[in-house]
C-alpha cells in the first residue's frame, strides 16, 4: 500500500539543523528510554514531512558512547517517521575514499561494547535479521542525490563501528582494513540495529573526514575532522534537500516495515 513519506534525518557532527524547512518547529519528544540527544526539528519540504535530530545535540554536547540511540530512534518513530537517512563523519580505511568524499554504507561490523542495543529483552525476545542492514531503496536515492549535488560518492561500503571516544590504534586500523572494512566511525551502531527493530528503513551517508591512522605518517585529530565537516556542510545540506525533493510522490511499502513479523521468538501467550 502506498502512503506519505515522513523522513527522519539524523545529523552527525557539524550538522545541527537543516535549512529550507516550511512550518518548522523544534519539539521535545518524551520516550520510555530516556532523553533523546535533543528536540526534534519538525517541518516539511513540499509534501514530505521532515523530522531532523542532531545526533550529538545542538553544539555537540553528547559523546558517541553516551548517545541514547534507543531514545533517538524511538523519538523519530513517535514523531511519525517512515524512514531514516543518517549522516555521519567517518574515517577512511581506503586510499580511494579520500577526505571530502561521501560514502553510502551497505554493511556494518559492530565493535561497540557498552551501549544499550535492543528495545527488547527479558520476557519478550526477538532476533531481527541484520543480514542486509540498510534499506537499498533509500541508499540508492541517497547516492543519486549526492551525485546530483556534484558530490564525490562511493557506494557499497562496509562501516566499522568502534566504541571510542579515543581514535583507533594503528594496529587496530590496519586490522580493520584486513577485515574488509572501508570506513570507520563511532556512532552508527547500535543506531542501525535499533532502526531495524523499530521497523524503520535506514540508510547511512558517511562524510569522509580523514584517513584514520593506517597510512604511513598519517594520524587523525579532531581539528581535521571538524575542518572537513565544515567544508562539506553545505554539500551535505544540499544533498538532504535534493534527496527529499526527489522522493517518489507516494511511498510504496517496504519489507522493513514489517521486520518484526518473523523476529519474535517468545510465545504469544507469554507476551499478550
Ligand atoms: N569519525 C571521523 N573520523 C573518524 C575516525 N578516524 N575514527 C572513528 N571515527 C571517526
Amino acid at each position: 500500500m502506498a502512503s506519505e513519506w515522513c523522513i527522519g534525518i539524523i545529523g552527525g557532527s557539524g550538522l545541527y539543523d537543516i535549512e529550507g524547512l516550511e512550518d518548522e518547529q523544534w519539539i521535545a519528544i518524551e520516550t520510555p528510554w530516556g532523553e533523546p540527544s535533543d528536540e526534534v526539528l519538525c517541518g516539511r519540504i513540499g509534501d514530505v514531512k521532515v523530522r531532523f535530530l542532531p545526533r550529538h545535540g545542538r553544539g555537540h554536547p553528547v559523546s558517541p558512547g553516551e548517545l541514547n540511540s534507543r531514545a533517538n530512534i524511538d523519538a523519530l518513530k513517535r514523531a511519525g517517521c517512515t524512514d531514516i537517512l543518517a549522516i555521519s563523519a567517518i574515517g577512511s580505511l581506503r586510499e580511494q575514499i579520500e577526505p571530502g568524499r561521501f560514502v553510502v554504507v551497505e554493511q556494518f561490523i559492530d565493535r561497540t561494547v557498552s551501549r544499550e542495543s535492543t528495545f527488547f529483552g527479558t520476557g519478550f525476545v526477538t532476533h531481527v535479521s541484520m543480514a542486509d542492514p540498510v534499506c537499498p531503496r533509500l541508499s540508492e536515492m541517497a547516492g543519486k542525490a549526492i551525485a546530483a549535488c556534484k558530490g564525490k560518492v562511493a557506494v557499497g561500503a562496509t562501516y566499522l563501528a568502534m566504541e571510542g571516544p579515543q581514535f583507533s590504534t594503528r594496529a587496530e586500523s590496519l586490522m580493520y582494513r584486513q577485515w574488509g572494512a572501508d570506513v570507520i566511525g563511532m556512532t552508527a551502531m547500535p543506531e542501525a540495529k535499533l532502526a531495524r527493530e523499530a521497523e524503520l528503513p535506514y540508510a547511512l551517508v558517511g562524510m569522509a573526514t580523514d584517513y584514520d591512522c593506517w597510512r604511513e605518517g598519517e594520524q587523525v585529530d579532531v581539528a581535521q575532522v571538524v575542518a572537513q565537516m565544515q567544508s562539506n556542510g553545505e554539500l551535505a545540506r544540499d544533498t538532504i534537500v535534493k534527496f527529499i525533493e526527489n522522493l517518489p510522490k507516494k511511498r510504496a511499502a517496504s519489507p522493513i516495515d514489517t521486520a518484526l513479523d518473523d523476529a519474535v521468538i517468545t510465545a504469544p501467550d507469554e507476551h499478550e
